[in-house]
Parts: C-alpha cells; sequence; structure tokens
C-alpha cells in the first residue's frame, strides 16, 4: 500500500472550494436520465454527453474529481483523447464506479445488498493501468418501520469495509457511500436516527477491517425528511440534524465528505451545502458534494441530445458547479440563481 499515494489523491481531490461530478450512471440508470430527454441511450450519446460535460470551459476552478462508468473509463473524448487523460489534463482526478449494483436481501423486507468484490483487486489494477486514482461502492438504505434492519445495516457495512481495504491496497482512494433513500414518508428526525445507525455501523466495520481514514472519501446522504414527508424540514434544519449526526458518527481522521444530492433539487442540495458550511458548529472534516443529478439536471435539460444545445448545457453545468464550490465556502446566496 502506497500511503503518499493516497494521501496524494485525497488533498487533490479535498481542495478548498471544490468537489466531485459523479457521472458514473450505469446503463440502466443513464437511460432513466435520456429518457426524461426523449434520447436513446447509444455508444454515440453517451459519449456526446459525457465529452460536453468534461470539456465544459473552465470547469476545473470547481470540479477536483469525476467518478466514470467503467465504459467511460475505456472511452476516448470526441477529439480522440481518452476521457481519463483529457481529465487528468485539466487538473481533475477521474475515478471509476466499481460495485456492480444491488440484488435483494433474502428475507429482509425489500432491502438490497450491493455486489462487486468478486474479481475486485484484478479490476482495480486495470482501472488503476487506465488513470483511475480513486473508487465509489454504493450501499443503499430504505427507511421504513422495519428497516433499515440491523442484517442490511451489517452486512452492506461488511461490504463497503472490504471494498474500501482492497481499494487502499491497490492504492486507490475509496469513496465510501452510504445512501439513505429520501423516498417515503419519514419525517428528519427518523432520518436521523436511522443515518446514526448506519454511519456507526460503517465506521466500526471500516476499524475492524482496519481501513486507514485518513485515506477515504465519505460519501453520505443528508439528513433530511422523505420526500412524501407532509411537514418538510428547513434548510436549516436539514444543515443541523446532518452536521450533529456526523459530528457523533464521523471521526476527524476523516479528511472530506462529499454528499450525494439523492433526488433533491439542484437549489436546495446547494443551499443545504452552504447552510452547514456557512454553520457555526465545528467541523473537523472539509465539507463538499458529489453530486450527480444536482450537477447535471439543468445541463441535461439544455441539452436535449442537439449538437446545437451544447454551449447551453456546458453554461448550465459551469453556473451548478460555480454555485456548489460557493457552497463549499459557505458563501452562497439564492440571489446567486
Ligand atoms: P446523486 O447526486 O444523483 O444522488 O448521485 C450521486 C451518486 O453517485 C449516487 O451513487
Amino acid at each position: 500500500m502506497n500511503i503518499a499515494e493516497l494521501t496524494r489523491t485525497v488533498k487533490a481531490i479535498s481542495q478548498s472550494g471544490k468537489g466531485i461530478l459523479a457521472a458514473d450512471e450505469s446503463f440502466p440508470t443513464i437511460q432513466k436520465r435520456f429518457d426524461n430527454i426523449n434520447i436513446p441511450s447509444t455508444d454515440e450519446n453517451r459519449q456526446a454527453y459525457r465529452d460536453l460535460l468534461f470539456t465544459t470551459p473552465n470547469v476545473n476552478e470547481f470540479i477536483s474529481g469525476v467518478i466514470l462508468f467503467e465504459e467511460t473509463l475505456f472511452t476516448k473524448a470526441i477529439n480522440g483523447t481518452p476521457f481519463p487523460k483529457l481529465l487528468s489534463d485539466l487538473g481533475i482526478v477521474p475515478g471509476i464506479k466499481v460495485d456492480k449494483g444491488t440484488v435483494p436481501l433474502e428475507n429482509a423486507n425489500g432491502e438490497k445488498i450491493t455486489e462487486g468484490l468478486d474479481g475486485l483487486v484484478e479490476r482495480l489494477q486495470e482501472y488503476k493501468k487506465h488513470g483511475a486514482k480513486f473508487a465509489k461502492w454504493r450501499a443503499v438504505f430504505n427507511i421504513s418501520d422495519k428497516t433499515p434492519s440491523d442484517i442490511a445495516i451489517r452486512l452492506n457495512a461488511v461490504s463497503l469495509a472490504s471494498y474500501a481495504s482492497i481499494c487502499q491496497h491497490e492504492d486507490i482512494v475509496p469513496i465510501v457511500e452510504p445512501e439513505i433513500l429520501i423516498d417515503g414518508k419519514h419525517t428528519i428526525e427518523e432520518c436521523a436516527e436511522k443515518s446514526g445507525n448506519v454511519l456507526s455501523a460503517v465506521f466500526q466495520e471500516l476499524r475492524e477491517q482496519k481501513v486507514l481514514l485518513e485515506n477515504i472519501i465519505l460519501k453520505p446522504s443528508m439528513v433530511i425528511s422523505g420526500k412524501e414527508c407532509p411537514q418538510q424540514a428547513s434548510i436549516d434544519a436539514v444543515a443541523a440534524y446532518t452536521l450533529a449526526i456526523l459530528r457523533e458518527t464521523v471521526p476527524a481522521a476523516v479528511q472530506t465528505i462529499n454528499f450525494l444530492s439523492g433526488g433533491q433539487s439542484p437549489e436546495l442540495a446547494t443551499a443545504h451545502l452552504n447552510a452547514m458550511n456557512a454553520s457555526e458548529i465545528e467541523k473537523p472534516w472539509n465539507l463538499s458534494f458529489s453530486y450527480g443529478r444536482a450537477l447535471q439536471e439543468p445541463a441535461l435539460t439544455a441539452w436535449k441530445g442537439k449538437a446545437e444545445n451544447i454551449e447551453a448545457a456546458q453554461q448550465a453545468f459551469y453556473k451548478r458547479a460555480k454555485l456548489n464550490s460557493a457552497a463549499c465556502l459557505g458563501q452562497y446566496m439564492a440571489n446567486m440563481e
């Protein structure tokens, strides 16, 4: 394990005022995104879309890392440069989603377990040759009366920690992503309690498997009201609950926490991050973003799959990246929209 290399990667990603673009949509997920703009998910469309995002002029002012889907890691940009090289030439660290998605956990109320440990060492070695410096593994939990269950929490925590340990031994920084879904009627208080249970279990397992906490990136969901909860918590409440749960469960050894957006609107995802960074509550970690939808939605809507809209799409992406950068510094204001 090359600790100096892991440390360099974490430092490069956690630069102040910068964050991660999650552009690692799997085939079914990118299909869903393209369905929204009525275009098919062809090789050409996926290449054109990822090309427009990564070649957005000056976006490296705000984006320090991009998570790629395996296909994109092995694809060339329109100018012929392999995507990972195009990114690293811009000072943006290329990363790779390495989990293989979820399968149902038997006898567990529809809960899921993330797969992908088989052959992971060999895959990481191949990804590394193609320029990947960090990886991502997403575990997913849903909130209901009976869930997340202890067994779903424990099994997913074990897999997340096993993945993280394997990555570090291959000199790849692991993004540890336990996502609590926003779907449901639950209150913010329920989300806080269940997020605390999940994060505690994840850190206990990371410690047991001797993962170096200095050399991971934590990618959690925010503590937030369920989408169908009639009483939606305020921006300040989301910031306060999220910080309280993180302070209780995430050791200060962790350098950077990069939130997922999880289906929040782009504006709310920015406002929540900003409220946390503007808060006077002490935060021992860098707090930034690793957004997929909240960074991409306006760009995708502007693009609609048409070459003549590329510039407008890039402007929309640049704007969201810039506003989220301001949110990392606690300097975002709604009138900047
Ligand atoms: P969202 O920000 O759209 O939740 O995507 C982030 C991600 O990488 C989910 O795994």
